[in-house]
This record gives C-alpha cells, sequence and structure tokens, in this order.
C-alpha cells in the first residue's frame, strides 16, 4: 500500500522544492487558500487526524477550540522537540521532508487564524534545522508563506526556534516558556495553551508528523486519508525501531498494522536471536506486554485494550536473558534526570521509584518493598504539572506483574540473575 508521508520508502536525502511540488506539493495549499480556514478544520476533523506527540489527541478538535478563543493574535507552534529516547520520526520529516512539514505548518496555522508560527526544533538537529531553513527561504521566495500568501489576504510569518536538549522541553507548555525566553518547565494546566498559550494567546501546539499529515489530508480529502488505519486511529504513523532489532530504522504503517509485523516484517526480528521475552510499545514510559501480544494492533484502543500504550511509536524489544530489573531500574533513573524540578510530587516521586529499585537490585528490603511502589504511584496520581509524572509507573507496575521472578531473584540473592 502507498504511503501517506514517505512517498514510496523513506527518502534519502532532502526533497527540494521542485521535487515535491512534481507530487502535488502545496497544491493543498492553493486549493485552501480558495476556500474558508472552517473548511481546513472541517477536513482535518473527518479525517480523524490524531495527534503524533504522544496523547492522540484529536488535531481538529484542537484547532477549534483554539478558534473559538476570542483573544488575538493566535500562535502556531510545530513542536520538534524530539527528545524521547529512541524517537527519530521528527528528525527525518524535518530532514528528508521540509516541505511537507512546511506546508502542514502553514495550512494549520490558517487554519487557527495564526498570523505567527514558530517552528520548535531540537536545538541539536542542525541538519534538520539546515534543512528547514533552506526550505522556507525556498518557500517564501514562491508567496507560499509571508505576506499575502499566495496573493489572498492570509499572511503569515515563520521563525525557527531552537529547543534544548532536554526531554521535558518538548512537553508543549515548556515549549512555550522556552520561547518567550525562559527555562523548560511545564506551566499549570488549565488553562491549555489552546485558551491561553504563546504570551497568553490562543496557541495551537502540534507535532511535526501531525503537521506532515495535514497537507495530503487537504489535498485528497477525509474519506482517502480513512482508507488507511482503522476507524478510530485514522490514517499511519511512523514508528521507530532501534538497535535490539536487525533493520533499526523508522517505518510508516497504517494504523491496526500487527506489531508482528512491523517487529519481523520491517525489523528482521530481534538482533540477539535469542526469544522475545517483553515489548515496550511506547518506550521509556508504556507498559510491557508479553510475548503472546505480539499481534496487537498497532492503534490507540488495541494498544489501550492490551494494557500499553502507543505513544508516540518508539518500540523497544527485550530479548530473552535480559534482567527486567535492571531494565526498569534504567527506566526509573531516566526519569529522575529527566524530572525538571518544579514540582515537589514529581521530584519526590521519580527519585523515590529510582531509590527503592537501587534497592531491589542490592537485593534490600525483601518482599515488603515490593508494595512500596504501587503506594508511592497511588499518591502522587493525578498530581504534577505535566504527565512526566505519570511515566514511570507503567513500566514499573507491567514488570512487577509480568516478570516477579526477575524482582525475588534480586531479592533473595543479592545479585542479578543474568549479569
Ligand atoms: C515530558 C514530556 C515530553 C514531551 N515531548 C514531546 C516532544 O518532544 N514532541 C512532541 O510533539 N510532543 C511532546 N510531548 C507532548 C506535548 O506536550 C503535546 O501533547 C504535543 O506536542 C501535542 O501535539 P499533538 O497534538 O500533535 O500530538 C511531551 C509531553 C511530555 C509530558
Amino acid at each position: 500500500m502507498e504511503g501517506i508521508l514517505f512517498p514510496r520508502a523513506v527518502p534519502e536525502g532532502r526533497e527540494g522544492l521542485t521535487e515535491y511540488r512534481a507530487r502535488g506539493g502545496y497544491e493543498a495549499l492553493a486549493k485552501a487558500i480558495k476556500g474558508t480556514p472552517e473548511d481546513i478544520v472541517k477536513i482535518v476533523s473527518e479525517a480523524g487526524l490524531r495527534g503524533r506527540g504522544g496523547a492522540g489527541f484529536p488535531t481538529g478538535k484542537k484547532w477549534q477550540l483554539t478558534r473559538e478563543a476570542t483573544e488575538t493574535p493566535r500562535y502556531l507552534v510545530l513542536n520538534g522537540g524530539e527528545d524521547e529516547p529512541g524517537s527519530k520520526k521528527d528528525r527525518v520529516l524535518l530532514e528528508n521532508l521540509p516541505h511537507l512539514v512546511i506546508e502542514g505548518t502553514i495550512l494549520s496555522a490558517c487554519a487557527i487564524g495564526a498570523t505567527q508560527a514558530y517552528l520548535y526544533i531540537n536545538a541539536e538537529y542542525d541538519d534538520a534545522i539546515k534543512s528547514i531553513t533552506d526550505a522556507l527561504t525556498e518557500a517564501k521566495a514562491a508567496a507560499y508563506w509571508g505576506e499575502k500568501v499566495l496573493g489572498s489576504d492570509f499572511s503569515l510569518d515563520i521563525e525557527i526556534f531552537p529547543a534544548p536538549h532536554n526531554y521535558v522541553a518538548g512537553e508543549d507548555t515548556a515549549a512555550l516558556e522556552v520561547i518567550e525566553g525562559r527555562k523548560p518547565q511545564p506551566r499549570q494546566k488549565p488553562p491549555f495553551p489552546v485558551t491561553v498559550g504563546l504570551f497568553g494567546k490562543p496557541t495551537s501546539v502540534n507535532n511535526v508528523e501531525t503537521l506532515a499529515n495535514v497537507a495530503p489530508i487537504v489535498l485528497k480529502g477525509a474519506e482517502w486519508y480513512r482508507r488507511f488505519g482503522t476507524a478510530e486511529s485514522p490514517g499511519t504513523m511512523i514508528f521507530s525501531l532501534n538497535d535490539d532489532v536487525n533493520r533499526p530504522g523508522v517505518y510508516e504503517l497504517p494504523f491496526g498494522t500487527p506489531l508482528r509485523y512491523l517487529i519481523e516484517e520491517c525489523g528482521g526480528g530481534l538482533k540477539s536471536g535469542k526469544p522475545l521475552k517483553a515489548i515496550m510499545p511506547a518506550a521509556p514510559s508504556s507498559a510491557f506486554l508479553p510475548p503472546d501480544k505480539i499481534d496487537t494492533p498497532l492503534d490507540h484502543n488495541s494498544m489501550r485494550e492490551a494494557g500499553s500504550a502507543l505513544g508516540c511509536g518508539v518500540v523497544k524489544l527485550i530479548s530473552e536473558g535480559t534482567c527486567i530489573v535492571e531494565e526498569v531500574l534504567r527506566i526509573a533513573d531516566f526519569f529522575t534526570a529527566e524530572s525538571c524540578g518544579k514540582c515537589p510530587a514529581c521530584r519526590m516521586e521519580t527519585s523515590t521509584l529510582s531509590m527503592l529499585m537501587k534497592k531491589v537490585q542490592a537485593g534490600q528490603g525483601g518482599q515488603p518493598i515490593l508494595e512500596q511502589f504501587g503506594k508511592i504511584l497511588a499518591f502522587n496520581k493525578g498530581k504534577g504539572f505535566c504527565n512526566l509524572i505519570a511515566m514511570p509507573g507503567p513500566p514499573i507496575e507491567s514488570a512487577l506483574n509480568l516478570f516477579p521472578a526477575d524482582f525475588e531473584a534480586h531479592l533473595s540473592t543479592g545479585k542479578c540473575p543474568v549479569n
């Protein structure tokens, strides 16, 4: 089946304006500019586009809420912070398909009535920033953005803003803080950015991959888009596979494709050659799944029913012979290091979980220590300014459920059963 974002396979090298136009590039903009902004919101809502930044929030609904906010100006922020370990989909889109991203940005700004868009891009992504900078120059010369886009009444300014190399800096309100010149720390919500966002004005923050879907939807229609994926998760999603498979890379697949297809056909199976012990469909913050869930369809509902989540599509595989206690300790330490420290609850929760996991690793505390995890997580549920506080829970709780023997081995011997 043809892809939506990647023309054939994952493109190698940057697609220039001539090549992009040759496959229909900027035709969606030319079409949309003759209609109304509401038409763009309507078609994207009908297509059922859901955010690819992790939560799967309906994009049309977010835009509608931004439009309904009465304050002006409104802002659009393209979120290319991408500091999730192992995620590379946004970088590939920015580097290789910059015009697809830019056309989606212009259409989205037009949809919400924004006259200023910020492209918030991971500051370490030198090639992506260069590629986008060059594409912006080409697109401006062609009157796709700037004063009076394609001779219409719509004007749009676009600015690149480097995102700090820091996980929390990708959280939407932390991104707004950075653009306003402050430290990357999330804001308390509500109010949500759609009503009180950048400089206190209505703002839509959308992931790079989300916005890359907009031009194809506007050009080819909602019905065409819904031919891909499932009813509740239409379209495709880009999944990132890393060194635990034979063919690491990014793969665009229709939602609903069995996880097995991604792992075996795309990734070429486990590099270790050993049997699969566990799957983490949204590393590092989702619950582990056991190997018998390998046929779970890759869509939001199916993953939730299986007990995990889709997140932003970084699929991590654990081979037999890997100790889950060591894996979970690494994850707990990651969240402790990445907690920005603004909320006492998050700071306390993440550091306590790390401390408890270190004790388990060292064989201290016996069975009673295992009960502490659930208590700490329950106590902090719903607290914190951002979702980071909810991220360490699923890996720990699923590991305790699925792999009690690994915990018992550490607790009874004080040694790792594997290393
Ligand atoms: C700790 C943390 C880090 C995040 N990092 C990113 C990121 O790098 N890129 C991103 O698009 N969304 C990230 N998000 C999600 C954003 O807050 C927001 O939901 C997203 O940008 C919305 O875009 P979407 O509706 O297109 O998915 C992060 C959230 C949290 C809690």
